[in-house]
């Protein structure tokens, strides 16, 4: 494992820099503190060669290979699940702490799974020198519940959502976008079948995404639920370190392009109040409290987009239950669900670094 760059700024790579988590990583990694010194940006050798702006500056795409690690102090990896699972421990290999945002590592026991504003100090244990980013639905919920359990301790959660298509990289936006062309000032979504026909091509979703919203994100696992729906589950669980928590999620995609929203049902150890749960969340870093429904305030996907807080809203008591909470939960999926939280764990590596 590296042991730091002793007075200089850590060099980090972005691998995948040219795909939809990518894209917005550069445009964060441009707004935030900059701790870097070279940022190195990698994908596939299809954009070797191609030009990306980056801290306002030109930058050259290189091939993925081994030699694209050389000198190299952190690397983020924002691509799919195989070729992180086969280059994430070679960057690992040559000293590289791995920042992986794909699904091949999470549920690995040796790999720890942060979200800096719930588990920092988990970054420190990374004994295969990688570190998982989680996945975007549960990173747009997981800050504002983990501040929750911090104070009334979770019992179960049951959650719904309501995927943005972005959640399915570069394909799932261009396929809502020209099924929305192919729909927009048509009579269309008034009798079985009339939308499915006018879309033809579903791309990467089961279903037309236009006019529609489908219950199924992800793959069919054993028993009926998706891959989307265990995700949920099993890197809740991890996140919070609670590893027996009882957890339900039906994952549901809408027609929006970018930031996944939830229903939660969050049931605590302790009594619960309205007011005291909006104390916690006004007061909770990365979270924003937007509820003031008889003023029409409560979040959307189309108000959350492009920010980087967690947004609550719709606060209720459960009716029957004094220990449980309802809640309406908005986060841009490629912001805090995939770069945002990516950057921020890399940041703590590089102060790490820095300071060692
Ligand atoms: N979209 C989300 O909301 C979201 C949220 C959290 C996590 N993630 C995860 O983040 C990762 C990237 O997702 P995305 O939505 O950004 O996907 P994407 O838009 O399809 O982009 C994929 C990126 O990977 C690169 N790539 C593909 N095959 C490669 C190869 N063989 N060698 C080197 N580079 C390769 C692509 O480079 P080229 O352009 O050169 O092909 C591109 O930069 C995935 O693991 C995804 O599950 C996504």
């Amino acid at each position: 494992m590296s042991t730091g760059p002793s007075g200089r700024k850590p060099n980090l790579a972005v691998v995948g820099a040219t795909g939809a988590v990518g894209t917005v990583m550069l445009g964060i990694l441009s707004e935030r503190a900059d701790v870097w010194g070279e940022i190195r940006l990698v994908a596939s050798a299809r954009s070797a060669g191609r030009k990306l702006i980056v801290r306002g500056e030109e930058t050259e795409v290189v091939a993925l290979e081994e030699e694209a690690f050389d000198g190299i102090d952190v690397a983020m990896f924002d691509v799919p699940d195989e070729v992180s699972a086969r280059w994430a421990p070679i960057a690992a290999a040559k000293g590289v702490v791995v920042v992986d945002n794909s699904g091949a590592f999470r549920m690995d026991a040796d790999v720890p799974l942060v979200v800096p504003e719930v588990n920092p100090h988990a970054v420190r244990v990374r004994p295969r020198g990688i570190i998982a980013n989680p996945n975007c639905t549960t990173l747009s919920m997981i800050v504002a519940i983990g501040a929750l359990h911090a104070e009334f301790g979770l019992s179960e959660l049951i959650v719904s959502s309501y995927q943005a298509v972005s959640g399915a990289g570069k394909e799932g936006v261009d396929t809502l976008r020209s099924q929305l062309a192919a729909v927009a000032g048509t009579e269309l979504g008034t009798a079985p079948g009339d939308v499915r026909r006018a879309v033809g091509d579903t791309g990467p979703f089961p279903a037309p995404m236009a006019l529609n919203v489908v219950p199924f994100a992800g793959s069919l696992r054993e028993d009926g639920w998706t891959s989307e729906e265990l995700k949920v589950r099993n890197e809740s669980r991890k996140i919070l370190g609670l590893p027996e928590l009882p957890v339900t999620a039906t994952c549901v995609r809408v027609p929006v392009i970018t930031t996944h929203s939830l229903t939660v049902h969050a049931r605590f150890e302790k009594e619960v109040t309205v007011g005291r749960a909006h104390d916690i969340l006004r007061s909770a870093p990365g979270v924003v409290l937007c509820d003031n429904p008889a003023e029409g305030e409560f979040p959307t996907p189309a108000d959350a987009v492009g920010t980087d807080p967690t947004w609550v809203g719709r606060v209720r008591r459960s009716m029957d239950d004094a220990r449980a909470l309802e809640l309406f939960v908005c986060g841009d999926n490629l912001r805090k669900g995939a770069a945002l939280n990516t950057a921020q764990i890399a940041e703590v590596v590089a102060a790490e670094l820095t300071s060692s």
